[in-house]
């Protein structure tokens, strides 16, 4: 049997196992899907078991998306220039990093239907998924794309990879036509931005990398305004698919059942 294993730190909340073994199942793989909770110094470890055959893949999720890399033989370009791992695997002998996090938010972000030539991006947070957030837009080609983190030197960071983007201060609220939250404001349902968002029309895409609780205060100020609104769902569940298709070279399904078991 076939063994894989997501790491992080908190991980109880993950819900990569119950994804990864419902597909299992459906897919007749005989395989199973562990998460464990670890701490920075066992990563080494953990991912040498790959090495060693004791286990055939791995997930990697905060805050250790880039602290495997040390640990690797080949990245991928997504993972070289993003610096962030979430998905390894074995390939001719060698441990190869890539980051489904890009192809998992580029699929979500079409399945919301929402055009996205000659738009304005606006995104809060600087922190571990903002590079794959960067690097998926910047292959749509998006007009322009601004960052706002309240420790605003390390949005200022972000240019050394994307010399293109723009960055505010933290609290400045700037034209957009689709407002991302990329900070973890939001995981708690009194989390409030703080930002002003009077007199914005209600053409804009309201999109939160958070899926739980699945409306934030800030995907209910988008509703409340009548824009678009997206939860960070169906990019969990793309970028899942992705490492599924890596490892076990099979395209799994995704269908309302699924959303509605992974809901329940
Ligand atoms: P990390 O920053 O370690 O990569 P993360 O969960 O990937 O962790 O990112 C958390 C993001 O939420 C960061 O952008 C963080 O802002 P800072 O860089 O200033 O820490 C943001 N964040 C968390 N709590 C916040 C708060 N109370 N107000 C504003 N931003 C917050």
């Amino acid at each position: 049997m076939k063994k894989y294993l997501v790491i992080g730190n908190p991980i109880e909340h993950s819900l990569s196992p119950k994804l990864h073994n419902y597909w299992f199942k459906k897919n007749n793989i005989n395989a199973s899907y562990d998460k464990k909770k670890i701490e920075k110094s066992e990563i080494q470890e953990i991912v040498s078991e790959i090495k060693n055959n004791k286990l055939d893949g791995l997930n990697v999720t905060v805050p250790f998306k880039s602290d495997v890399i040390p640990f690797l033989d080949e990245l991928s370009e997504e993972s070289k220039i993003t610096q962030s791992v979430n998905t390894i695997y074995m390939h001719d002998k060698k441990l190869i990093g890539h980051n489904t996090d890009i192809k998992g938010f580029e699929l979500s972000l079409k399945e919301t239907q929402f055009e996205l030539k000659n738009k304005s991006i606006f995104i809060l947070g600087a922190g571990g998924v903002v590079p794959s957030i960067i690097y998926a837009l910047e292959k749509l080609k998006v007009l322009k794309i601004i960052i706002s983190n309240r420790t605003k030197q390390k949005a200022e960071n972000l240019k050394r990879n994307f010399s293109k983007i723009n960055v505010v201060d933290w609290g400045d609220r700037p034209e957009f036509d689709i407002i991302i939250n990329a900070t973890s404001l939001g995981l708690s349902n009194e989390d409030n931005l703080g930002l002003n968002f009077k007199n914005i029309n209600k053409e804009k895409l309201f999109y939160d990398v958070i899926y739980n609780p699945k409306e934030t205060n800030f995907l209910r100020t988008g509703k409340k305004l009548g824009c678009k609104v997206f939860n960070g769902k169906m990019m969990f569940i793309y970028q899942a698919l992705e490492a599924f298709k890596l490892w076990h070279k099979v395209q799994p399904e995704i269908n309302e059942d699924l959303i509605n078991f992974l809901d329940a």
